[in-house]
């Protein structure tokens, strides 16, 4: 995990964020998806990625990014358009607290793919387990 600055353009008209692969985002963007109008005290993600380099931006609005990379949990609060959280790694992911104006923001390495979903924490941890003693 790790957040990304992005640089921003800005002038008297306001200001601009540019995202390249390759580039401020250190993948070929495959996919972006965006979440939003998440209901009140929904919670969302409980899943990791087999093979899914993404990074995260709340372009509107806030909400909590719990991140899981095998050694415990980190929150990161998302809560403008500059900064990104990139997940490079396998790491089981929730969001939670988003705000009602929340505008969640994800570019991904690949297409969508229902079997590179982690979907239960034990088989999660079993393979950070196994990459953590180099299996
Ligand atoms: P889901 O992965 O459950 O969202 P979250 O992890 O944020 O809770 O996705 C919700 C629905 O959207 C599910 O039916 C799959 C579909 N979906 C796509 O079709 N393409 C995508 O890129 C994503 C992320 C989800």
């Amino acid at each position: 995990m790790q957040l990304i600055d992005f640089k921003v353009c800005g002038d008297h008209r306001g200001s601009l964020i540019s995202l390249e692969g390759g580039n401020n985002i250190p993948f070929e963007i495959k996919r972006v998806y965006y979440i939003f109008a998440t209901k009140d005290g929904v919670a969302r993600g409980f899943h990791a990625h087999k093979n899914l380099q993404q990074v995260v931006v709340a372009v509107n609005g806030s909400c909590e990014f719990h991140i899981d990379e095998g050694n415990g949990k980190t929150i990161v609060h998302l809560n403008g358009p500059e900064r990104g959280v990139l997940l490079d790694m396998v790491s089981w992911r929730e969001m939670h607290n988003f705000s009602s104006d929340c505008v969640l923001m994800v570019l991904a390495s690949a297409v969508y793919d229902k079997d590179d979903y982690i979907t239960d924490y034990d088989e999660f941890k079993r393979i950070t387990n196994a990459k953590t003693r180099g299996i």
